[in-house]
């Protein structure tokens, strides 16, 4: 593997996600690059079940109405601090993605064109974290609603699969509280038996020192 390759598997071990973010959002260039990232992953039969909103700047507004209104339409008597924490979440970012999760009629399971919809959102903070963009994929208790629905034009079975926050870090991720590694989780199949897992076999979870340790992973 030549040098940008190993930096580049390098920073994908490296993401965080950001809690915090401050001005300015993505340049219309990384947010293309962005995107391009999102359109990119595994598709049966290149079905796109998927489309995107870029909610920016005072457009922030009508999403966290939508959001209010969709929580009063489950909940008509919401508190004032739920409605103020529901709209509240459509301005933790400069520059919002909202992902809608479209299926397509076909032979296609809905079970896989939702997985393919689940991989945008991570391919977008991936590609954010390459850039140098924080983000981080957000979502709320609520899919449909028919607020939402007006907003984002969603028809039929379309959901909303929630949303990525994209903007400049204000603080640096702090290291995972429960870390996990390849060892943790993944077992063989040798001479056609499963290799025994921790919790079968006694053996201490072993977690990866690098997935704890920011410095370890190079992000410190
Ligand atoms: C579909 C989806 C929705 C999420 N919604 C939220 C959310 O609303 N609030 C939140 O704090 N984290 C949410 N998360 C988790 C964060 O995106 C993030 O993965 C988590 O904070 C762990 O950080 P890491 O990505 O650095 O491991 C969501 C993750 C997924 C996959």
């Amino acid at each position: 593997m030549n040098d940008a390759n190993i930096a580049a598997v390098e920073a994908v071990l490296a993401r965080r996600s950001v809690k915090h973010f401050d001005e300015p959002g993505p340049s219309d260039a990384q947010l293309e690059v962005i995107l391009r990232a999102a359109t990119t992953v595994p598709d049966h039969n290149e079905l796109h079940p998927w489309r995107f909103v870029v909610v920016s700047g005072a457009e922030r507004a009508a999403f966290g109405e939508a959001l209010v209104a969709a929580g009063a339409e489950r909940d008509p008597d919401m508190d004032e601090a739920r409605r103020t924490k529901l709209r509240d979440k459509a301005y933790l970012a400069p520059t919002l993605v909202v992902i809608v999760f479209s299926p397509k009629p076909g032979k296609v399971d809905v079970w896989e064109q939702e997985a393919s919809a689940a991989a945008t959102g991570y391919a977008m903070t991936l590609a954010a974290h390459l850039l140098g963009v924080g983000s981080i994929w957000k979502s709320a208790p609520l899919r449909t609603g028919a607020v939402l629905a007006e907003l984002f034009s969603m028809v039929d079975d379309e959901q909303l699969m929630g949303w990525v926050n994209l903007g400049t870090v204000a603080s640096p991720p702090r290291a995972r509280r429960n870390p996990v590694g390849p060892a943790d989780v993944t077992r063989r199949l040798r001479t056609g038996r499963l290799e025994p897992w921790p919790q079968q076999s006694g053996e201490p979870v072993v977690s990866d020192p690098a997935a704890s340790d920011p410095a370890a992973s190079g992000q410190a």
